[in-house]
């Protein structure tokens, strides 16, 4: 490692605030030359996707976040204005919680419990840990992001004497996820309990027509918020999906479209020298062979951006983790994303990557200013951010003396701006990948078949239900209820689904004897 790699390497936008060292990435001098023509064809894919075209041909879609922090670039004058006039109703709403003219039944708005899944709740979460400030925050936010009744337990548990100075916001684009919709259930019934009429504090952003949007239309909510067909899940923080929380939280939501905007504008840029995210696709391709090789750890060196790398995780993992290519060909693409924070991890599994197995490429996270409260010298001339700045240098150098590369994105602070760029910086990586490696990464077939394999176990569990209840008082193996309903090959699926069961006393049902000798019925 030289000063001057470095220096031939180090992109930096003084613009934005940004700077990207590819230098300890081991690429040789001819990589860029050599891969010229596809990163040109993936800049003309970009262009074509940002013009219109149908860019997710499986699903038969437009893709247009990049309208959504720029409308004048939509490919019509409808679409245009339907970005800004929801922006201004975001706007507005906001305000209208936050000033007391839409409150719940005993008070103003003091909480706000966003209720999703995946691209409708991973944007929310990561940009609310990042800009959120307990002492300034206007509203609280709290999340129901999965189906396990515990999880939303634990989270109403936080809420219970507040229900009624909660908004709930119900996020679905499809408008049908099972996990949002028990969420939605289990929300209902808390209100209910507390004598508090839930549609008085509801919200819904979802597709126009879905079922979320006709529950809500039915039972009166306080507004409907829209969801895009154009706009895909896990793409969608900056559409009314991430806007809506970060704005009822008191975030600045101009500047975080700002900052998208910005770093879009520069990565249109079909000079790859100039083009942060050109170079970063350029190196994950570098990294990974083009095949997912090996795997990316995404090390912020900062609190707030801890969420950072799960947030990723989804948009990186499900956007390029495909079967086939578009062509047809079965090609099992991806990158495996992993991460949370320096120098936590340093404490964690930072040693394997030191000295372990080789599978990996890091991309650290650096931050320059440390805090906004007065520093503490924790030793003379030293302060904790130093540490944390020592152990960022410190890390990346030792993992490159033996042999293990790294990226570094240097940010000057975790502002509004800088997470809109961030966000768009990986939006457009990912993009560019995608064309580089001849993938759809806009359609998600993978998260659709686990939907359907979910519903088709559940439809057994009717069937296993009903066999028990016609059968009251007898004790049946598995194996025995399987052959009863001609479906041998569910015998270890209904023994799943009778341990759990069972293992729920108010269900009804009990277990005799242990393990696979198990027999389970309705006493
Ligand atoms: O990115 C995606 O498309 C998915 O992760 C979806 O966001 C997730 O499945 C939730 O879908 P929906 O918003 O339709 O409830």
């Amino acid at each position: 490692m030289s000063w001057s790699r470095f220096k031939q390497h180090y992109y930096h936008n003084t613009d934005l605030g940004l700077a990207l060292d590819i230098s300890r990435m081991d690429f040789s001098d001819d990589f860029f030359d050599s891969m010229e023509s596809r990163i040109q064809k993936a800049y003309a894919d970009m262009d074509a996707l940002e013009k219109g075209s149908i860019a997710n041909p499986d699903e038969d879609r437009m893709v247009g976040h990049y309208w959504l922090r720029a409308p004048e670039l939509a490919p019509s004058e409808d679409i245009s204005e339907e970005i800004r006039s929801t922006l201004e109703s975001i706007k507005s709403f906001a305000a209208q919680v936050h000033e007391g003219s839409i409150e719940g039944q005993t008070g103003a708005f003091q909480n706000c419990l966003v209720i999703g899944i995946g691209g409708s709740a991973l944007g929310p979460q990561f940009v609310a840990e990042a800009l959120g400030d307990p002492d300034g925050d206007q509203l609280a936010l709290y999340f129901f992001d999965n189906t396990d009744p515990d999880g939303i337990d634990r989270t109403l548990a936080n809420l219970n004497t507040e229900l009624g100075q909660t908004l709930c916001v119900v996020i679905s684009k499809s408008g049908g996820t099972p996990e949002t919709r028990n969420g939605m259930l289990e929300a209902q019934r808390a209100y209910h309990e507390a004598e508090l009429d839930f549609s008085k504090h509801a919200i819904a952003i979802t597709g126009a027509d879905s079922k979320l949007d006709k529950v809500a239309s039915e039972e009166n909510w306080i507004q409907r918020f829209p969801m895009w067909d154009w706009v895909g899940g896990r793409t969608s923080e900056l559409a009314a999906v991430g806007l809506i929380p970060a704005a009822l939280q008191g975030l600045d939501i101009d500047s975080l479209l700002a900052g998208a905007k910005a770093m879009d504008a520069c990565t249109r840029d079909t000079n790859t020298a100039k083009n942060p995210a050109a170079l970063l696709s350029l190196m994950w391709y570098y990294a990974t062979n083009g095949v997912g090789e090996k795997d990316m750890v995404i090390l912020p060196y900062k609190d707030r951006l801890q969420l950072f790398s799960k947030y990723l995780q989804q948009l990186i993992m499900e956007s390029l983790g495909k079967e086939t290519d578009l062509d047809g060909a079965v090609v099992n693409q991806g990158i495996a994303v992993y991460g949370n924070k320096g120098s936590t991890d340093q404490h964690a599994y930072i040693q394997q990557l030191r000295e372990g197995v080789h599978n990996f490429f890091v991309t650290f996270i650096e931050v320059l200013k440390d805090r906004n409260e007065p520093e503490l010298e924790v030793e003379p001339g030293i302060t904790a951010g130093d540490y944390l700045k020592g152990f960022l240098l410190g890390t990346r150098k030792a993992l490159h003396d033996n042999g293990r590369q790294s990226i570094t994105i240097t940010v000057n602070e975790v502002t509004p701006h800088t997470v809109g760029m961030l966000i768009a910086l990986y939006e457009r990586a990912v993009g560019l990948y995608a064309s580089l490696v001849n993938i759809n990464a806009y359609h998600q077939p993978g998260v659709e078949a686990g939907k359907k394999a979910a519903s088709e176990v559940l439809d057994l569990q009717h069937s296993v239900v009903g066999y028990l209840n016609d059968h009251i008082g007898e004790y049946f193996t598995p194996e025995a209820i399987a052959d009863a309903l001609e479906n041998q090959s569910d015998a270890e699926q209904i023994f799943k689904l009778l341990e759990h069961l069972a293992a729920n006393p108010s269900r009804g049902f009990e277990r005799t004897g242990t393990g696979t000798d198990s027999e389970f019925g309705c006493p």
